[in-house]
């Protein structure tokens, strides 16, 4: 059987810092289109793939958490839409959709097929959203976007309509999502992202009520005390750091708050600490920690009621498309410095 090219980006080594292109190595190789002997599983071409804050948890040489690190010199790992090319794994059949971990590379064998998810394609929804608005992990550690809105919006925060929502890191894969819910839901919505454009967009593209700049407000909970004066019901956190310190300052009597992710806090070797956590207990504020995988009952709910708002155009997903395996690296670090618009999706092949 004759080799084909295979491009592919490697990990490195471990970092302390923030992502950067130059932790990633950009290599062309090869490989056959067949099944090694020995070996059971599928082997698809990728077309998408996701480009995920978790993916900055893998980077770090820490081996007691439910997530591993990636050895260093492989092949990038990360959740992906692909087309199975070869199989000898009765579930799937050459030309199968499927999405679930992959390699950052043309071509991957994936030899634990427990892990895939066929794609029924529907003409109306991209196929990419299978990453952002529809995505979903049976895995822990692949973390996806819209069903930990979904999950961490109606099962975390206990919403009620007319109360007063705060999503932080709002125009990204998981806070516009957050925000348009919330909107259906009844509640007054403000979000917090770090450029004009992201404010806009928030405000203008998907219907939140107001938004603001968290780059330009060198007093956070003053900020939040302008757009909610009477209090934050549900704070939507994604970032944790100085806008959950503030936050904590402003959130009404029986506030909820889930704590979706530490963005913040990702790249820091010494996390830094919650100087307001006291107010948990005058205002009786349940704040919870989640992780979407917890609530996989949901899914088939989720993909329903989702996949229809989305045909209604009752709700919008931007993604933030970068073409070529060769701009993975540079896509993965855009996350860590607020370059994304919307879901960050590298486009491998469209076929
Ligand atoms: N619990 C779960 O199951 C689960 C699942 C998926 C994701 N997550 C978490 O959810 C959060 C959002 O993930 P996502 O996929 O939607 O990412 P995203 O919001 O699309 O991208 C990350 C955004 O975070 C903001 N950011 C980066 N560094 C920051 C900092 N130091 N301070 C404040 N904001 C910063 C940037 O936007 P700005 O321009 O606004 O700065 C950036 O665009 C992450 O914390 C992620 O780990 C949790």
């Amino acid at each position: 059987m004759e080799a084909v090219r295979n491009k592919q980006v490697l990990f490195r080594g471990f970092i302390t810092a923030a992502p950067k292109e130059t932790d990633m190595e950009f290599r062309v190789g090869t490989a056959e289109l067949r099944i090694p002997e020995g070996f059971k599983g599928v082997l698809v071409k990728n077309l998408y793939l996701s480009c995920d804050p978790f993916l900055r948890s893998r980077m770090r040489e820490f081996y007691n958490s439910y997530i591993p690190p990636f050895t260093p010199g492989s092949v990038v790992e990360g959740f992906g839409i692909s087309r199975v090319v070869e199989t000898n794994d009765e579930g799937f059949r050459p030309g199968d959709l499927v999405s679930g971990l992959t390699g950052w590379e043309e071509y991957t064998l994936i030899t634990s097929t427990d892990r895939l998810r066929k794609i029924q394609v529907d003409e109306k929804i991209p196929l990419s959203h299978h990453l952002g608005l529809l995505g979903q992990s049976q895995l822990n550690h692949a973390r996806m976007p819209g069903f930990t809105a979904y999950a961490g919006f109606y099962e975390v925060c206990s919403p009620k309509k007319g109360e007063r929502v705060f999503v932080s890191a709002a125009c990204g894969a998981v806070g516009q999502l957050v925000g348009q819910l919330a909107k259906l839901h009844g509640c007054y919505v403000v979000g917090s992202a770090g450029t004009k454009q992201k404010v806009d967009l928030l405000k203008n593209k998907f219907g939140f009520d107001d938004a603001f700049n968290y780059k330009e407000e060198p007093d956070l909970a003053g900020a939040m005390k302008r757009y909610f004066p009477d209090g934050i019901d549900i704070y939507f956190d994604n970032v944790g750091g100085a806008t959950l310190d503030a936050a904590l300052l402003n959130m009404r009597i029986r506030g909820r708050i889930a704590a979706c992710g530490m963005i913040s806090q990702h790249s820091l070797s010494f996390k830094e600490g919650i100087h307001n956590l006291y107010m948990l207990i005058p205002k009786r504020i349940r704040m919870e920690g989640f992780i979407q995988s917890d609530y996989l009952h949901l899914f088939p709910q989720f993909l329903d009621r989702i996949g229809d708002l989305y045909k209604e155009e009752r709700i919008v997903y931007m993604e933030d498309t970068h073409q070529g395996l060769e701009s993975a690296p540079a896509t993965l670090a855009g996350l860590f410095s607020g370059e994304n618009v919307g879901k960050q999706v590298v486009c491998v092949c469209r076929e």
